[in-house]
């Protein structure tokens, strides 16, 4: 595996290798790589010649500091994992690479950003957008992979993808979880073991959602989700949302929408999990 932290570098060994006909494929993340990361590599290694991981902290998507400054990096754990997944190039950049001057990009995303993530975390998903793009026109990948667990920022790289006609091509990823079912994240990692042991039943709420969806209104639903998760009291839900699948937007009537998800964030303490579902 070659690691690179230099964009200039990074791109020309890039180049020679499109140049002589590989396939690039890109997983871009944050570090700190649990089983849910390594999977997309998995995927990625599978369906490409090439397959680059970039490790970046991305300053401009925290809009809480302490979130920032307990992202956990670990990097010598994490090039061990990439290397063994069979990823075969590195990219590391610094934070003066990414952001030579500081960043005043403005980003819309036809009101995606508007609703759950977004309400609750303004500016997240530009500084997420304005990443990825910097990422996507520096690697110039086939093909990038990404975990429906964030299924916002999914619908939202989607969206930009065919807003701004980026030649590449999103795989979603479906979430990979524990054997007891909760979502793997790398916040997992600073519940507490009571939080720890309270953490499943989110994802228990969300498939007896899906399974009884049917006799509730999409309003009742949400609260239905909420109290039985808050049953716990080690868990505070911050929403419990359901939403148009392919818009985000919500809705009063399961007739009106092809396909529908429902999305949760709640808080273990001050840790804040996210998790999600499709309905149908
Ligand atoms: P990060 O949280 O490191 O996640 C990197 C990728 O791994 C994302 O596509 C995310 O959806 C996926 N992922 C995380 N946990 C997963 C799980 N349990 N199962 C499946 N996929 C999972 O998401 C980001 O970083 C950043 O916002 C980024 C896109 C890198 C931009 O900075």
């Amino acid at each position: 595996m070659k690691v690179f932290e230099t964009i200039n570098e990074l791109q020309s060994h890039l180049d020679a290798l499109r140049e002589s006909g590989k396939t690039i494929g890109f997983v871009p993340t944050m570090g700190a790589l649990h089983d849910g990361h390594i999977q997309l590599v998995k995927t990625c290694v599978s369906q490409n010649d090439v397959t680059v991981v970039s490790i970046f902290v991305n300053p401009i998507q925290f809009n809480n500091p302490e979130d920032l400054a307990k992202c956990p990096r670990t990097v010598e754990p994490d090039s061990e994992k990439l290397e063994s997944a069979g990823c075969s190039v590195l990219f590391t950049p610094s934070e003066k690479e990414m952001y030579p001057e500081p960043d005043t990009t403005v980003m819309e995303f036809g009101g995606l950003e508007k609703v759950m993530e977004g309400r609750f975390r303004p500016g997240h998903f530009r500084g997420v957008g304005v990443v990825v793009k910097k990422l996507f026109e520096i690697v110039k990948p086939h093909r990038a992979y990404f975990g429906e667990k964030d299924f916002q920022q999914l619908a939202i790289i989607q969206y930009m993808v065919r807003k701004l006609e980026i030649p590449v091509e999103i795989i979603p990823c479906a979430t990979i979880r524990e054997a007891d079912g909760l979502a793997m994240s790398s916040r997992n990692m600073r519940l507490t073991a009571e939080q720890r042991t309270a953490a499943p039943g989110i994802y228990a709420a969300l498939i007896n959602a899906r399974e009884n969806y049917s006799w509730f209104i999409p309003s009742g639903l949400e609260k239905l989700v909420m109290t039985e998760i808050e049953q716990n009291h080690e868990l505070k839900v911050e929403y419990a949302t359901v939403a148009n699948a392919v818009t985000l937007q919500p809705f009063e009537d399961w007739m009106d929408v092809e396909h529908a998800v429902l999305c949760v964030a709640v808080f273990a303490g001050k840790v804040r999990l996210i998790d999600n579902i499709r309905l149908y």
